[in-house]
This record gives structure tokens, C-alpha cells and sequence, in this order.
């Protein structure tokens, strides 16, 4: 289990790169974002997070709920700006409409990290 446990663990910071990677690299662009990677990023979050979760809670998880909580709504939040960012520049192009979505979500990220290392 612990190996599982590991391997989940570098999912969640692969997850976590794709999304704050790109976000830092790019935030003052105005177009042609990674948005797929930030949106491939934040489905792995909320896999490897909640998988994270179960593997934690088969052992002897001493795991903070309250927090999971707040980190499971704001890494849905992530996703929820990845996807519409993603689907935008499908359908209109890479452009300066998808910034506000690239910035929600890699900003939201930034605060689960803290909230992550933090709390
Ligand atoms: C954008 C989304 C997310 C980011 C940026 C993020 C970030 C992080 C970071 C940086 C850590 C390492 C903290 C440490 O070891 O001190 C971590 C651990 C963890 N995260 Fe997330 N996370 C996200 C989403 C989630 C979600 C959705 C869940 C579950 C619902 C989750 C559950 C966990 C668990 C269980 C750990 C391991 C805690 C431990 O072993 O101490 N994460 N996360």
C-alpha cells in the first residue's frame, strides 16, 4: 500500500505541475495558453487526490476532513475553469477570452497548494 500510496502522491504533483507550470510561464500572454495541459492537470488532481484519500483511509489515514473538503471544492473549481477554457478555445480559438479561465485556474491552484502545505 505504501507504494500505491507514493505513485499517488507523484500523480498529485505531476497533476499539480501541468497546471502551475504553464500558469506561471504564461500568465501574461494573451493567447495560444496550455490550457490542455491545465485542463489535463486538473483531472488528475481530483483522481489522484480522492484516490489519495481512499488509499489513506484503508490504512490508519489520520487524514484532516474540514480540509479535504475545501480542497475538493477548489480543485472542482480548477476543473470547472479548465474545462470551459478548454472547450472555449476549441470552439472560438486560443485567444485573450480564455485568459480568465487559464488565470481561475491556475490561481485556485496556487491556493491549494498552500492550503495543502499550510493548514
Ligand atoms: C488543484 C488541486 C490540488 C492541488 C494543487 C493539491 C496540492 C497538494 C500538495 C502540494 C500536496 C502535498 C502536501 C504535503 O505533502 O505536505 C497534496 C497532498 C494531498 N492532497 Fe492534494 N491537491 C489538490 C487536490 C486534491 C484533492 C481534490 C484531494 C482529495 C479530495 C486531495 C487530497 C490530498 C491528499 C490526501 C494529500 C496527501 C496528504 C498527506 O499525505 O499528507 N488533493 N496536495
Amino acid at each position: 500500500m505504501e507504494l500505491v500510496y507514493s505513485t499517488l502522491v507523484v500523480a498529485h504533483f505531476i497533476g499539480l505541475a501541468a497546471i502551475v507550470g504553464p500558469f506561471l510561464v504564461q500568465m501574461r500572454k494573451n493567447g495560444d495558453f496550455a490550457i490542455a495541459a491545465v485542463f489535463g492537470g486538473a483531472i488528475t488532481q481530483l483522481v489522484s487526490g480522492l484516490l489519495l484519500v481512499g488509499v489513506a483511509e484503508m490504512g490508519d489515514g489520520d487524514l484532516n476532513h474540514i480540509k479535504i473538503g475545501v480542497k475538493l471544492v477548489i480543485a472542482l473549481l480548477v476543473f470547472v475553469a479548465a474545462l470551459l477554457g478548454w472547450l472555449r478555445a476549441r470552439k472560438s480559438g486560443n485567444d485573450r477570452s480564455i485568459k480568465k479561465f487559464f488565470h481561475a485556474a491556475g490561481g485556485l491552484a496556487l491556493i491549494n497548494v498552500v492550503l495543502a502545505v499550510f493548514w
